[in-house]
């Protein structure tokens, strides 16, 4: 069964798409049949998968002139899929409020849902109604956080949310873990952060660190993921560590 997971953090440039596109990547490394969701009008997903098209098809041509969702699912640079996505996404945001069409894309993906072990999706930096979407098709929400000050400050928000959706029965989505991203842990305040969040979420913070790294800042801008660009550095093994911990927390469980 596919298990549609969402990344994310209304928080801005925390990396989720740098997790969305490794742990794609990282998965498809371990054989498991990988599609990869940008909900993001930003489109920063769909340029770091590298595809060709110069405009593909997105959920918003599946939402208003009603492409099959086969039509909108590219071949990467890599081992997964992806179905892209680019500033258009906008209107369907709207599109989706104003025909209260709530909960289309859990409907769509249902329809591929044995052609697919993973689908990870990339949310924006805001909980909108794209958002909303994510949460609803996912079985599982995964948060990559910043260990910073400010950092904890609306992921209570977020978790809140899906525990309300869960609550009125309108998804089964549960947080899967936090995903300490950019660490740099010479850096004091780095380490407090982590360790309070050790302390308060033990159980939801995955072991595997996400360090600050370079390579993963390069990759996207030759249209692969980090992973797939230096598999030796420290970020593409650290999203490898982290793919197997993931794993091994949902099909394992
Ligand atoms: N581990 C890392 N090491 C170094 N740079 C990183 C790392 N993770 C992300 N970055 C860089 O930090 C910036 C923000 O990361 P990213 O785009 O993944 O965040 P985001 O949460 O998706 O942002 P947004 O909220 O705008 O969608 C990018 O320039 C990215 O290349
Ligand atoms: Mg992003």
């Amino acid at each position: 069964m596919n298990k549609v997971i969402a990344i994310a953090n209304q928080k801005g440039g925390v990396g989720k798409t740098t997790t969305a596109v490794n742990l794609a990547s990282s998965l498809a490394a371990t054989k498991r049949k990988v599609l990869l969701i940008d909900l993001d009008p930003q489109g920063n997903a769909t340029t770091a998968t590298g595809i060709k098209e110069e405009k593909p098809n997105t959920l918003y041509d599946l939402f208003f002139n009603n492409t099959p969702i086969n039509e909108c699912i590219y071949n990467t640079s890599d081992n997964y899929k992806v179905l892209p996505g680019d500033q258009n996404l906008i209107a369907l945001d709207v599109g989706i409020r104003e025909n209260n069409k709530q909960n289309f894309l859990s409907t769509e993906l249902k329809k591929i849902d044995d052609e697919f072990d993973y689908t990870i999706i990339d949310t924006p930096p805001t909980l909108n109604q794209l958002t909303i979407e994510a949460l609803f098709a996912a079985s599982g929400t995964l948060i990559p956080l910043q260990c910073e000050y400010y950092s904890l400050e609306g992921v209570a928000g977020l978790m809140q949310t899906i525990q309300t959706l869960s609550d009125k029965n309108l998804t089964s989505n549960r947080v899967l873990g936090i995903i300490r991203t950019m660490v740099d842990m010479r850096n004091n305040l780095a380490k407090e952060v982590s360790d309070e969040l050790e302390k308060h979420f033990s159980n939801l913070v995955f072991n595997t660190l996400i360090p600050r790294n370079i390579k993963l800042a390069e990759a996207p801008s030759h249209g692969v993921s980090g992973v797939k660009y230096m598999p030796t550095s420290y970020g593409a093994k650290a999203y490898l560590a982290l793919a197997g911990e993931l794993i091994r927390k949902v099909e394992y469980a």
